[in-house]
């Protein structure tokens, strides 16, 4: 079948994080994060799993990076572990956290796989948590002399640069709804840590570039909320400025949706410029589309999150409906017009309950079939006009799916979490086929 095509120029990437795949937790003088004691407390992770082990990606990252080289991406989108750097969160870097990230760049620089850095993909130094984390302001200023040291250490390497992954994500399951960590339970009075992210990013980005970072953008989770009925348009309205556009808006447009303003910190104002800061490119990490309905009576939100119901769905309980990803693109390109740069797909994926057959394969079809899907998806969107620069896939290998554990496979690459043994499922010869044709 003739897929759709793409620039030869397009970047073909996948994408993973420290805490979900490296373990060595308490090896190389890193500190404690957030998530390691979310991880310790019981009855936070389906059946108690922990990441202190994962994928052993800090030992065996040169296996990883080989299987990467053998699916011939140009790019790794990696994050590096604030308590790898910093252990405490501030001060002197932790040479032994330096020299790993040193290792396995330069692993990836000799494969010829661009590294594509995030800084922080949730875990948070325990100490600055203990200090109130992202509800302290002081973190995004200790943010943003972490990024500098990173910056300066890795900006040689790095091309380019995201600060904050998904902080949608630890705002709202963080701390408006606990089930992420820290756990807190805060509803809408967690959106102070949505300004102290946005805040972090800004500051964040203004070091990179400082530092000699080329380009510096962001990655958030995005995707449509569609209203249930006719009378649930406000609902849904809300949900989106609460999800999608508290985070996008401050960073491309400079100001904030009017509805949740009132529970923001005093004076957010003044930080509106330091968080528009430009960027040269914008990431989208799509999954599905969500849909709200007007509130329930008694619900403290404005809006009531309803199921997507009628679609095929992922073992992570998504819905798999990849025409939500042409309807957000187009979406953004015309709320944000000349304001959205450049956007990279920085995460897109499924998982599925992939097992290695008796020959040792794992014939993970429906994966192929998610990824094809979404590329015509995408297609679709450039078609129309969005500026799409590149894709990566979520995720090279299975790993620590947070509050679900290893349950939820999303690799290219299967992992037997026992043995730490790496197959490569049908899928990665599928991306590696569609790779070497789009040259
Ligand atoms: C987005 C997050 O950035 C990543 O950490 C997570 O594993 C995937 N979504 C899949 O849920």
């Amino acid at each position: 079948m003739a897929g759709p095509q793409f620039p030869a120029d397009f970047l073909w990437g996948v994408s993973a994080s420290a805490f979900q795949i490296e373990g060595a937790v308490a090896e190389g003088g890193r500190g404690r994060s957030s998530w390691d004691t979310f991880c310790a407390t019981p009855g936070k992770i389906a059946g108690d799993e922990t990441a202190d082990v994962a994928c052993d990606h800090y030992h065996r990252y040169a296996e990883d990076v080989a299987l990467m080289a053998g699916l011939g991406v140009d790019a790794y989108r990696l994050s590096f572990a604030w308590p790898r750097i910093q252990p405490d969160g501030s001060g002197k870097p932790n040479p032994e956290g330096i020299a790993f990230y040193d290792r396995l760049l330069d692993a990836l620089c000799a494969a010829g796989i661009t590294p594509v850095g995030t800084l922080y993909h949730w875990d948070t130094p325990q100490p600055l948590e203990d200090a109130g984390g992202w509800r302290n302001r002081e973190t995004a200023l200790r943010f943003g002399e972490y990024a500098r040291i990173a910056a300066e250490r890795f900006a040689d390497r790095v091309p380019m640069w995201i600060p904050i992954n998904e902080p949608m994500v630890t705002s709202i399951y963080g701390y408006a709804i606990g089930q992420y960590a820290p756990g807190e339970f805060l509803l809408l009075d967690a959106l102070p840590t949505a300004h102290h992210q946005n805040l972090a990013h800004g500051l964040a980005v203004q070091a990179l570039r400082a530092a000699g970072a080329d380009q510096v953008g962001t990655a958030n989770n995005h995707g449509p909320v569609w209203p249930v009925g006719p009378d649930d348009g406000d609902a849904a309205s809300a949900m989106d400025e609460l999800i999608n556009r508290l985070f996008a808006d401050p960073v491309l447009l400079g100001r904030y949706p009017d509805r949740y303003t009132e529970h923001l910190p005093a004076g957010f104002a003044d930080d509106l410029p330091a968080i528009a800061t430009p960027i040269d490119f914008y990431g989208v990490n799509y999954y599905e589309p969500q849909a709200a309905a007007s509130p329930s009576p008694g619900n403290p939100l404005p809006f009531d999150l309803v199921p997507v119901e009628g679609y095929p769905m992922t073992t992570n309980d998504s819905p798999i409906v990849p025409g939500a990803l042409t309807e957000l693109l187009v979406g953004m390109r015309d709320r944000y017009g000349d304001a959205l740069p450049p956007i990279h797909i920085t995460e897109n994926g499924c998982s599925f309950d992939d097992e290695v057959g008796p020959d040792g394969r794992v014939r993970d079809g429906a994966r192929i079939e998610f990824l094809e899907a979404h590329l015509r998806a995408l297609a679709d969107a450039m078609a129309a006009g969005v500026d799409v620069r590149g894709y990566f896939v979520w995720s090279i290998l299975d790993n620590f799916e947070w509050s679900k554990g290893y349950a939820p496979r999303f690799g290219l690459v299967h992992v037997d979490f026992k043995t730490l043994q790496r197959t490569p499922k049908d899928s990665y010869r599928w991306y590696r086929d569609l790779i070497a044709s789009a040259r």
